[in-house]
């Protein structure tokens, strides 16, 4: 997959302007499932598909961090055949893909909760992570069974575990205890399928995001859709909370809260 820059007459959107992490809330298998007359399985199959497409094009665009929302701790109450589908979409993405995304420098890792797996499922999550852990071209997280207030709340229980003194709690330390430890704060959030909600999706580091939502289904996410998010979001004008030009580099950060 990828193996050169993005080619000159795709460059779309500049180096400067293109975010540092990119949030994608994948949504609309179902209706797409719906649409094409197929099952919601295989909608959910085809949106598993979907996902090397949009690392391949995001890593062409030099975006060095994707988050990928793949299961919510809220989506247990679907139909048991439903989520046994998305469990054995792990392995098949893992089957599928995981030595061409290594061999292309793409560093896996797993955020949320891996307990409701099974251990030989966990295990194959595992050895990906150890697997791709020194590559740096692109890091992904997949949210699986990740849910922002449980990471949070797992965030507050470890900082108590570890008698961290209340005056040393600050932004900057709290960041380190959740997953996405070392990584920028999400610039840009993308949901397909026309929702205009977060869902529990990293709550914390989406906190000075650009959103962004398209009526198209996950699956049919492709590069022109991809690219169509970038150029918006390189034509949007950060503030963070300032009056101009000047502010738009700055991203919040723990020094403006004392
Ligand atoms: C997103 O597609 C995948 C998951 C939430 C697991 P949906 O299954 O939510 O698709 P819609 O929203 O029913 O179309
Ligand atoms: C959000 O989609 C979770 C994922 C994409 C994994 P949902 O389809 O579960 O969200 P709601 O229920 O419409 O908010
Ligand atoms: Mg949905």
């Amino acid at each position: 997959m990828v193996v050169a820059p993005v080619p000159q007459d795709r460059q779309l959107v500049e180096l400067a302007k293109r975010p540092q992490h990119v949030a994608i809330i994948m949504d609309g298998n179902g209706r797409w499932a719906q649409q094409n007359s197929v099952s919601r399985q295989a909608g959910h199959r085809a949106g598993a598909e979907n996902i090397r497409r949009v690392i391949e094009t995001l890593a062409l665009y030099e975006v060095p961090v994707l988050t990928l929302f793949a299961f919510s701790t809220e989506n247990w109450v679907r139909p048991r055949r439903e989520v046994n589908a998305l469990i054995r979409l792990i392995g098949h993405f893992i089957d599928r893909e995981l030595k061409q995304l290594h061999e292309n420098g793409v560093r896996l890792h797993h955020m949320g909760s891996l307990d409701p797996l099974s251990s030989d499922l966990r295990r194959r999550v595992e050895e990906a992570m150890e697997l791709t852990k020194d590559n740096d071209r692109i890091t992904v997280n997949v949210a699986f069974n990740y849910g922002g207030r449980m990471e949070i709340l797992e965030a507050v229980r470890h900082i108590i575990e570890d008698g961290v003194p209340a005056d040393r709690i600050d932004e900057e330390l709290f960041a380190t205890y959740l997953e996405t430890d070392g990584l920028p704060d999400a610039d840009l959030v993308i949901r397909t399928a026309g929702e205009q909600r977060l869902s529990n999706f990293l709550l914390w580091q989406t906190a000075y995001a650009e959103y962004y939502t398209t009526p198209v289904y996950w699956p049919d996410f492709n590069v022109d859709e991809i690219e169509r998010a970038l150029i918006e979001f390189s034509h949007r004008q950060r503030r963070f909370g300032g009056v101009g030009e000047d502010q738009a580099k700055r991203p919040p950060g723990p020094k403006h809260t004392g």
